[in-house]
């Protein structure tokens, strides 16, 4: 597959997000063309990347690296502190550039140092996670947690560009690789493919889609007024799920494997709401089996632990709210009955 170049199309704040194999060295040229007066970058990154064999980056100015704790570990206050405190050390000014190289921990702090430093500096991600590449490192979203939830601190603020370096993903493990297949699988339901369409499209095509369709929901709707929240397809089960993992349930999901239980189950929620037929959800279930993911909940969880974590899910504005397929095609229905959903839970095996 050749470099693709999608725009994200936002006014002036419009960018390219581009991919293929090799495009890391597209760096140099899109600092110089985007942030013509910068002297200076900042590359940050994790200290379990910055050993790899690709890790050294090409910004065409001088340039500092600095590095955060791997994981979820950066992506906390302190860190953001820290970043800023370098970056004023080091003089950088607002023509000057951060980029991020890393998965969506180290795009979420770096981008979000980026957005408050000096009230904001330019930053390109160089996105090496499957999830960075299909999720995190796109749409403008950057943030850290606090000690009472997820990414609960934040902006939005857009980058310069965006690096897919589809040659990045060979050094990721299979779990990572799964975890990013959750939001794939996704986007392949939203945008209607077919089990024939994603069979006949190579790995690259469909993370490309995947990054194709995320560009044009966030053009359309930069702040989650509405049609983003189409991405949060599957995921308030999945939120749910996870929340119980963070609650001490002894679970080892990642996010995109919870995803994935979460569009089984609202495949069978809209079906009962007669909104889906017996065919759309075997699509689903034939779109989760041909990426190896599972669609069951992890045994044991209790439905209605479930059922309270989901009417508390922050993107559902404290009501039960789902992304469901339907006539009009994928919508967002609130105000779910409980009861209803707590009876597809149970019809959906598995809880206790
Ligand atoms: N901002 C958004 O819109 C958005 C969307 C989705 C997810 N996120 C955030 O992204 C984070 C999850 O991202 P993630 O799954 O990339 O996690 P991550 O950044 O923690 O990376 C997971 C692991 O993979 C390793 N890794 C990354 N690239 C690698 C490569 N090419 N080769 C080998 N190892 C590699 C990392 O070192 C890390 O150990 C979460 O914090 C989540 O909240 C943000
Ligand atoms: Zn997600």
């Amino acid at each position: 597959m050749s470099v693709v170049r999608i725009p994200v199309e936002l006014g002036e704040r419009s960018y390219d997000v581009i991919v293929g194999r090799g495009v890391r060295s597209e760096l140099a040229s899109v600092i110089r063309d985007r942030a013509p007066k910068a002297l200076r970058a900042v590359v940050v990154s994790s200290e379990a990347l910055v050993s790899m064999p690709w890790a050294e980056l090409e910004t065409g100015l001088s340039t500092t690296v600095l590095t955060v704790p791997d994981g979820e570990a950066a992506k906390v206050a302190t860190q953001v502190e820290r970043l800023c405190t370098e970056f004023s050390r080091l003089e950088l000014s607002r023509h000057d550039v951060i980029v991020s190289l890393g998965g969506g921990s180290v795009t979420d702090l770096a981008g979000f140092a980026a957005a408050v430093y000096l009230r904001g500096i330019a930053v390109v991600h160089v996105a090496t996670s499957l999830v960075a590449q299909v999720d995190a490192a796109v749409g403008g979203k950057t943030g850290v947690n606090l000690a009472t939830g997820k990414n609960l601190m934040g902006a939005f603020h857009q980058p310069l560009a965006v690096l897919c370096d589809l040659e990045l993903l060979e050094t990721l493990s299979p779990r990572e690789i799964q975890d990013g297949r959750g939001e794939i699988v996704k986007c392949c339901l939203l945008t209607g493919m077919s089990l024939g369409d994603i069979d006949a499209a190579t790995s690259d095509q469909l993370i490309t889609m995947a990054i194709s369709y995320k560009c044009s929901i966030v053009g359309a709707d930069e702040r989650e007024g509405g049609l983003r929240a189409l991405l949060n397809y599957g995921h308030t089960l999945a939120h749910a799920i996870e929340a119980l993992q963070l609650d001490g349930e002894d679970l080892d999901i990642r996010h995109g494997e919870a995803v994935a239980v979460g569009l089984a189950f609202a495949a069978r929620l809209a079906r009962r709401l007669g909104r889906l037929d017996n065919a759309g959800v075997q699509r689903h279930d034939d779109a989760l089996a041909f990426f190896g993911l599972s669609g069951s909940l992890p045994a044991g969880l209790s439905a209605i632990r479930l059922l309270e974590a989901m009417g508390r899910d922050k993107k559902a504005h404290h009501n039960l709210t789902f992304v469901l397929a339907g006539e009009n095609g994928y919508e967002t229905v609130s105000d779910l009955n409980p009861e209803v959903v707590l009876s597809e839970l149970v019809n959906f095996g598995g809880v206790a």
